[in-house]
């Protein structure tokens, strides 16, 4: 019985990702990205929402203004999209390194998840 369970414990683990879903996949990629979550910035189902905001100077009108910051809708967005900018430098946005194929799941599970 305990070899069994045994052999039964390996095989999952051998083949776990087998079991994993392209929707899981995605929806582990987009909340836990090796980096911060993208969730955190555009939200939960990637429709946007607002992060914060800080006082800085206009250069032209010569004053301090309030600055908001949004991290922008992201589940209308085509894969290339996607993959431009997970990959650039931003001000705001980290810069990650994602494979195609992690990118691709993201995009998957967004266009899924945004109607739900
Ligand atoms: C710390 C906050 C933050 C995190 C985390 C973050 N983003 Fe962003 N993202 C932003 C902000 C702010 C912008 C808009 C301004 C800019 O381009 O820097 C943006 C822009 C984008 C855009 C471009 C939208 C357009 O209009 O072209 C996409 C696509 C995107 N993010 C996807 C992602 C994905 C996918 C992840 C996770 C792998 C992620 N972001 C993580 C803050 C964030």
């Amino acid at each position: 019985m305990r070899i069994i369970r045994l052999v039964f414990l390996s095989v999952f683990l051998l083949h776990g990702e087998d079991f994993m879903s392209t929707y899981e996949y995605g929806q582990m990629l987009y909340n836990n990205p090796r980096g911060i979550s993208c969730a955190k910035c555009h939200g939960e189902k990637g429709e946007g929402k607002y992060i914060g905001q800080y006082y800085k100077k206009d250069k032209k009108q010569k004053k301090i203004i309030l600055q908001e910051i949004y991290g922008v809708r992201i589940n209308d967005k085509t894969l290339a999209q996607i993959k431009e900018s997970v990959l650039k430098n931003h001000d705001i946005m980290p810069t990650y390194s994602l494979t195609d194929k992690e990118i691709k799941a993201i995009y998957e599970y967004l266009k899924k998840i945004k109607n739900s």
